[in-house]
C-alpha cells in the first residue's frame, strides 16, 4: 500500500534534484528545495522557474500550469525545516559517508513515518540504510539526466526497505509522468548494469584490431539500429565518467568477465583523452563538432563468380539473391569453382573457422552478416589469408547498389552478433538473478539506454537459439567464460520460448 504525498523535500540542488524539482512541482506536489551550499537552493528553484516559463513560451505547457507549478517550490534554509516532508529524496554528493550522515540527521528531524530516498547511481541503498534506525524507510530512486526527458526511474529495494516504500515511490515516479520499475539493491541496479554489454564488447573488437572505432559505431548504427555508436556514446558521456562505472560494476561483482573492462579504455582516460569534453576522444573534435572520417572508396573490382556455402539455406539463398540483383555470377557447383569468390554466413562463427570447416580456399574466403538483414550497411569480414583481390571484388561487389559496407578482420560473430549478443546475455542474466521482472529490465533499458528495443525483446527478435548460438560459437572460440550462456537465455532458447518469459511457479 502506498501514501498519497502531497509534500516531498529535496536534499542537493544540482542538475538532478532540479529535474527532480520540476516534475514533482508539475504532478502537483509541493518541493521543498534544501542545499548545503548558501544561495544553491535559490538558485534552483529560479533555474527551474525560467524552465516551467520557458514551457510555457513553447506552448508545452500553459502558463498557468507553470505558475501553478512555480508557486509549489519553497526553499529552505535548512535540513530542520524538512519535517514536514512526507518523502525526502537525496541528491547530493556521490559519496557513501556524507550521504550516510545524511540519513542519519535526516532521521532526527523528520517524522517517524517519513520516507527516505536516494538518488545514488552507484552506491549501495542497503548500506546507506543501515545508517538509520529505521532502514526499511529507505529506498532508492534513481532517475537519469536530464530527469525532465529521461522518462524513467529506477525504484530500487534494499535488503531492509518495506514494502510501502517502494510501492509509494513507484506510484510517485509514475504520477510525475515516468515508467517507474522496481528492482533490486545489486551495483549497476537496471540500465547500469545492463549497460556493460555495448561498450565493453565493442571495446574488445577494436583491440583484437576487427575495426577502427568509427567502422563499429557504423556498424551498431546502421545494422544494428541503435540509436549512436559505442565510441561515439563513450565521448559523450566522457571516460572520466564511464570508464570508473565499467571497473566499479567489474570489481563489485568479483571479477565477473562479462564486465571486463578495457585496458585501452583505462589509457585513454589517463591519457586525458575523455571525449567531447577534451576536444579529443576516439573521435576529434572541434568546436564540439566531430570531425568527419573519410569512408573508403568502393573498389571497383568484381568477382568473376560467386560461390556460397548452404550452412544456413536461408542465408545462402538471401546473399544468393542479392548476388544476383547486383549482376554477380552465381556459381551453383556443389564445390566452389577455381575462380569463385567464396562467401560464408557466420552465426557467431568466425570466417576462418567456417572456411575451414567446409575445406574452402580461405585466401578466396570472405564472410557477410545476415543476421540484420542484407538491406542497410553490409560486413564483409575476412580470413588472414584472404587476398586483397578476393577481398575488393567482395567489396566492390556488395557495395553496387549504393549499400554502405565495412570489411573487418576475423571475428568470431562478427562485428554486431556478438555485441548484441553480449547485450542480450547480460540482460538475460539480470532476469536470472531475479533483479528485476523481464518487462521492466526491458521498459528500463530501452527508455535509459535508448536502444531499439528492450534487450530481451530485442533477442527475441532475432531469435533466442540464435542469440544462443553465437554466444556457444564465441565461448567455443575463445575459451572465455565472458561469453558462457545465462542459464535464462538457455532454457529459453531449449524450450522456444520468448526471453521474456517468467517462470510459471
Ligand atoms: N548527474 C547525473 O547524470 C546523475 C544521474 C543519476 C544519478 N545521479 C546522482 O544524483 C546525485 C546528484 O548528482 P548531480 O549531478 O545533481 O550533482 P551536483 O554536483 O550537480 O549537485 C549536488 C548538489 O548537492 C549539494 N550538496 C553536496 N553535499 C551536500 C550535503 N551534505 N547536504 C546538502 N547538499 C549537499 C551541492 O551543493 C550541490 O548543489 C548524485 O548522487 C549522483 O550520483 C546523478
Amino acid at each position: 500500500m502506498s501514501i498519497d504525498i502531497q509534500t516531498l523535500a529535496i536534499v542537493g540542488t544540482g542538475a538532478m534534484g532540479r529535474g527532480i524539482a520540476q516534475i514533482a512541482a508539475q504532478a502537483g506536489i509541493t518541493v521543498l528545495l534544501c542545499d548545503a551550499q548558501a544561495g544553491a537552493a535559490g538558485a534552483a528553484r529560479a533555474s527551474v522557474v525560467a524552465t516551467l516559463e520557458k514551457l510555457a513560451e513553447r506552448g508545452k505547457i500553459s502558463a498557468e500550469a507553470a505558475a501553478a507549478a512555480a508557486a509549489r517550490l519553497e526553499v529552505v534554509t535548512g535540513l530542520e525545516e524538512l519535517s514536514r516532508a512526507q518523502v525526502v529524496i537525496e541528491a547530493i554528493v556521490e559519496n557513501l559517508e556524507v550521504k550516510r550522515q545524511l540519513f542519519a540527521q535526516l532521521e532526527a528531524i523528520v517524522a517517524p513515518d517519513c520516507l527516505l530516498a536516494t538518488n545514488t547511481s552507484s552506491l549501495s541503498v542497503t548500506v546507506i540504510a543501515a545508517a538509520c534506525k529505521r532502514p526499511e524507510r529507505v529506498g532508492g530512486f534513481h532517475f537519469f539526466n536530464p530527469v525532465p526527458l529521461m522518462k524513467i526511474v529506477e525504484v530500487i529495494e534494499g535488503l531492509a526497505t518495506a514494502p510501502w516504500v517502494s510501492e509509494t515511490l513507484l506510484a510517485l515516479g509514475r504520477r510525475m509522468g515516468h515508467t517507474a520499475v522496481r528492482t533490486l539493491d545489486t551495483p549497476g541496479f537496471i540500465v547500469n548494469h545492463a549497460g556493460r554489454g555495448l561498450v565493453t564488447e565493442a571495446l574488445r573488437c577494436l583491440s583484437e584490431g576487427i575495426a577502427p572505432c568509427h567502422a563499429i559505431d557504423q556498424v551498431m548504427r546502421e545494422a544494428a539500429g541503435f540509436r549512436m555508436g559505442p565510441f561515439e556514446l563513450m565521448d559523450l558521456t566522457g571516460l572520466d565518467v564511464s570508464q570508473p562505472v565499467m571497473e566499479s560494476i567489474y570489481h563489485q561483482y568479483y571479477q565477473e568477465p562479462r564486465y571486463r573492462p578495457s585496458p585501452l579504455a583505462a589509457q585513454r582516460l589517463a591519457g586525458g583523452l575523455l571525449g567531447r569534453k577534451t576536444g579529443q576522444g576516439f573521435y576529434r573534435y572541434v568546436d564540439n563538432q566531430m570531425q568527419p572520417i573519410a569512408a573508403a572508396p568502393v573498389p571497383a573490382a568484381r568477382p568473376a563468380r560467386v560461390w556460397i556455402s548452404q550452412t544456413i539455406p536461408d542465408w545462402g539463398n538471401a546473399v544468393a539473391a542479392l548476388v544476383t540483383a547486383l549482376g554477380g555470377v552465381l556459381d551453383r557447383g556443389r564445390r566452389p569453382a577455381e575462380d569463385a569468390l567464396c562467401v560464408v554466413t557466420p552465426l557467431g562463427q568466425d570466417a576462418t573457422t567456417l572456411c575451414l570447416s567446409q575445406g574452402l580456399d580461405a585466401s578466396r574466403t570472405v564472410a557477410i552478416d545476415c543476421l540484420f538483414g542484407l538491406a542497410k550497411r553490409r560486413t564483409v569480414m575476412t580470413t588472414p589469408l584472404t587476398t586483397k583481390a578476393a577481398r575488393d571484388a567482395a567489396h566492390g561487389l556488395f557495395a553496387a547498389d549504393g549499400v554502405p559496407v565495412t570489411v573487418i578482420a576475423d571475428s568470431a560473430g562478427l562485428i554486431s552478433q556478438r555485441i548484441v549478443a553480449c547485450i542480450v546475455n547480460i540482460a538475460c542474466d539480470i532476469a536470472q538473478q531475479g533483479i528485476a521482472a523481464p518487462a521492466d529490465i526491458d521498459r528500463a533499458v530501452a527508455l535509459g539506454l535508448g536502444y531499439p528495443k528492450g534487450p530481451l525483446a530485442f533477442g527475441d527478435a532475432l531469435g533466442a537459439k540464435n542469440i544462443l548460438a553465437i554466444l556457444e560459437a564465441l565461448q567455443a572460440f575463445y575459451g572465455d567464460p565472458r561469453y558462457r550462456p545465462s542459464p535464462w537465455l538457455k532454457r529459453r532458447a531449449l524450450l522456444e520460448v520468448s526471453l521474456l518469459t517468467e517462470s510459471n511457479s
